[in-house]
C-alpha cells in the first residue's frame, strides 16, 4: 500500500485541499481529501478486472463546500438527526443549531465534514486529527480525535475512528459515502442487491427523527435478512416508507463487535461490498434527497443514483433510553471501526 498526496484545490477563503491516493498491491485505489476527510473515489475491480469507480462525489472543493448531501464526508459530532437540537446532559441543558427542519442534523452549521484535518501518512496507513473546541456547535467539552483509513491489498477499505474528551460530550461519528457499485454516476442503484443482518429498524416522524419505536422487519419492505434488489419494495405503500421519500432508515444489527453487517452488489459490474462495523445500527438512506447535479467526470447525479450504509449509533439516541448511548464520559476512549470490502462476483452467481 503507498500513499500519495498532491494538492486538490482551494477553499474559498484561500486554504488547501490535499487528495491523499492511497494504492494496493493490484493498482486499486482511493482517493481522500483532509477536507472532512472525504472519500472523494473508491476505484475497485469489476469482474473484467476493469476498475470502476463506486464513490459519487465532486472534482472542486468548492462543489462540496456549496453542495449539500455530505458526499463521501466523514459525519460528526454527532450523526443524523437530534430532535429540536436539544439535550439535557450532567442536568444541563444544550441548545445546537436547527439546520434540518426543526432538528439538527449531522453535527449542525460546520460539522466535522466541513473541517480540514491535519493529515499524517504512516506506512500501511492515512490517519487525520483534529480538535473540536469545547462549544463547538454547541457542543460541550473539547474533543480529540483521529480518523484512520487503510486499503489492503485484498481491496478492503477500513475506517477506524477515535475520540477522547476532557468532559462529558455526545459522539456518533458515521461517514457519509454514497456507493455505486454499477459505478458512479452511471444511474440508478435501486438495481442492487441489498442484504442486511438486522430483525428490526427504527421508526420515523414525518421529520425522519426517531419516534423511539424499535420495529420488526418482518413482512415489512424493510426485510433485507435476504438480499433483495433495493428497489424491489422502495414504492410500497408504507408509512415508513413514506415518511423518508425511500430507505432513510437506521436498521438494528445483529450482534457485537466487528462483524458482517450487510452486503450489497451490482449485476452489471459484479462487485460486491461487504460491510462490516463494530457500531450497533446502519442508516440505510437510498440518496432520496440528493437533488440534481454535477458530479465527477462530467457526469450528472440525481435522486436515488447511490446507496449509503451509514455505520453509526441509532439517531436522536439522546432523547430514548432504550437506544444505546452516545455520551462519551471525560477520558473514555470513543473507538470504532468499519469496513468496506470489495470482491467480485460472476454472472448470476448467488
Ligand atoms: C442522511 C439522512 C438523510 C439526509 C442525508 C443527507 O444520513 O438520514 O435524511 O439528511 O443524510 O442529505
Amino acid at each position: 500500500m503507498s500513499v500519495q498526496g498532491k494538492e486538490f484545490g482551494r477553499t474559498a477563503d484561500g486554504r488547501t485541499v490535499t487528495v491523499y491516493r492511497i494504492t494496493n498491491k493490484n493498482g486499486a485505489y482511493v482517493d481522500v481529501l483532509d477536507y472532512g476527510c472525504t472519500l472523494q473515489s473508491i476505484c475497485v475491480p469489476n469482474r473484467d478486472g476493469t476498475l470502476t469507480d463506486v464513490c459519487l462525489g465532486y472534482d472542486t472543493v468548492t462543489e462540496y463546500e456549496e453542495n449539500d448531501g455530505y458526499l463521501g464526508a466523514f459525519v460528526g459530532r454527532h450523526a443524523n438527526r437530534i430532535g429540536k437540537g436539544e439535550f439535557v446532559l450532567n442536568g444541563q441543558a444544550y441548545s445546537l443549531a436547527v439546520n434540518n427542519g426543526p432538528n439538527h442534523l449531522h453535527g449542525g452549521l460546520k460539522g466535522f465534514d466541513k473541517v480540514i484535518w491535519s493529515a499524517c501518512v504512516a506506512s500501511d496507513r492515512l490517519i487525520f486529527s483534529h480538535t473540536s473546541p469545547d462549544g463547538d456547535e454547541g457542543y460541550p467539552a473539547n474533543l480529540m480525535m483521529s480518523v484512520t483509513y487503510c486499503f489492503d491489498d485484498s481491496n478492503t477499505l477500513t475506517l477506524i475512528y477515535d475520540a477522547v474528551s476532557d468532559g462529558d460530550t455526545v459522539v456518533n461519528f458515521t461517514n457519509h459515502c454514497y456507493f455505486n457499485l454499477n459505478g458512479q454516476g452511471t444511474g440508478t442503484a435501486t438495481d442492487h442487491l441489498l442484504q442486511v443482518n438486522a430483525d428490526a429498524f427504527t421508526e420515523n416522524d414525518g421529520d425522519c427523527l426517531p419516534t423511539g419505536k424499535i420495529l420488526s422487519v418482518e413482512g415489512t419492505p424493510f426485510d433485507f435478512r435476504t438480499s433483495k434488489p433495493i428497489g424491489r419494495d422502495i414504492g410500497a405503500d408504507d408509512e415508513n416508507l413514506k415518511n423518508g421519500s425511500g430507505y432513510d432508515h437506521n436498521f438494528v444489527l445483529q450482534g457485537e463487535g466487528l462483524r458482517e453487517v450487510a452486503v450489497l452488489s451490482s449485476e452489471k459490474t459484479g462487485i460486491v461490498m461487504t460491510t462490516r462495523t463494530t457500531q450497533p445500527g446502519v442508516q440505510v438512506y437510498t440518496a432520496n434527497f440528493l437533488t440534481y447535479r454535477g458530479g465527477k467526470n462530467g457526469t450528472r447525479y440525481s435522486v436515488r443514483d447511490g446507496v449509503c450504509l451509514e455505520t453509526q449509533h441509532f439517531p436522536d439516541a439522546l432523547h430514548h433510553e432504550n437506544f444505546p448511548s452516545v455520551v462519551l464520559k471525560q477520558g473514555e476512549e470513543y473507538h470504532q471501526i468499519t469496513q468496506y470490502a470489495f470482491t467480485v462476483k460472476e454472472e448470476n452467481e448467488v
